[in-house]
C-alpha cells in the first residue's frame, strides 16, 4: 500500500483553505511543502509563514521539502511553523547538514536530484526518515516524469534491503495516474503528486488511480 503525498505547489492559492480539505477528503495522507529559494533552483515559492497557516488548516502529516542552498540555517523555522519533517537536498549538504538537522529532533529525510549518484547517499541511510527521488529537475510543477527513475528506485530499493533497513522511498515530479502504475512496481513507498491532483476536477479519483485501488 502506497502513500499519496499532495504537493500543494501549484494549488489554487487564493483558497488554500479549500483546497487543502478537498484534498484532504479525496484521502491524500501527507501534505507535501515545496520550499525554493531562487538559487538552490531558479524559483521562489513560500515559506515558514505559509507552512504556519497549512498549519492550522490540517493534521495530516505536513513535509518540507527544502530546495534551498543553506537547509541547516532555514530548517528550525520551518520546524517550529508546524513542518513534520524535513527533506534536504544532498547536492548542498556537507558532513555537518545531517548532523546538525538531527539536531531538531524531528525526521529529516534526504532528496537527490534525478542526475546525482545514489550512492552517495548509502552511508548515511541508517539515519534517514525517508529518501526523497527527484523524478524531475527540481523548480517547477507540471513537468515530464523522467523515465530512468525507475531504475533508481529499484536500485535503491535492493540497497535499502541489503543494509537492513526500511527506509521508505518517495518519488517526486511527474507523477499522475498514468506514471504512477510503473512507480509502484518499481519499489516506491510515498508518490508525491502536484498538478495532476490540483488541475482534476476529481481529487478522490486522482487519488484512488495513483494508489492503484
Ligand atoms: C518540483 C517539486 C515537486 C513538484 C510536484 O520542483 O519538488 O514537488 O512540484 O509537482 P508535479 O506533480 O506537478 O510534478
Ligand atoms: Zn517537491
Amino acid at each position: 500500500m502506497v502513500e499519496f503525498s499532495a504537493s500543494i505547489l501549484n494549488c489554487d492559492f487564493t483558497r488554500l483553505g479549500e483546497e487543502i480539505k478537498a484534498a484532504e477528503e479525496a484521502g491524500v495522507n501527507a501534505f507535501h511543502l515545496d520550499v525554493m529559494d531562487g538559487h538552490f533552483v531558479p524559483n521562489i515559492s513560500f515559506g515558514p509563514p505559509v507552512t504556519k497557516h497549512i498549519r492550522t488548516l490540517t493534521r495530516l502529516p505536513l513535509r518540507a521539502h527544502l530546495m534551498i542552498s543553506d537547509p541547516v540555517k532555514y530548517a528550525p523555522d520551518f520546524a517550529e511553523t508546524g513542518a513534520d519533517e524535513i527533506l534536504y537536498h544532498i547536492e548542498v549538504a556537507d558532513e555537518e547538514t545531517l548532523p546538525k538537522l538531527l539536531e531538531l529532533g524531528k525526521p529529516i529525510g534526504v532528496t537527490l536530484n534525478p542526475d546525482t549518484d545514489l550512492r552517495s547517499i548509502y552511508p548515511i541511510l541508517p539515519q534517514l526518515s525517508q529518501v526523497l527521488l527527484m523524478s524531475v529537475f527540481p523548480g517547477f510543477g507540471g513537468q515530464k516524469f523522467i523515465p530512468k527513475t525507475l531504475f533508481r528506485i529499484s536500485n535503491l530499493r535492493r540497497e535499502i534491503e541489503m543494509q537492513k533497513l526500511s527506509v521508505p522511498i518517495s518519488v517526486d515530479g511527474g507523477v499522475n495516474p498514468d506514471t504512477a502504475e510503473g512507480v509502484r512496481e518499481a519499489g516506491a513507498d510515498i508518490l508525491i503528486v502536484g498538478s495532476a491532483l490540483f488541475s482534476s476536477d476529481d481529487y478522490a479519483g486522482v487519488v484512488r488511480a495513483v494508489k492503484g485501488e
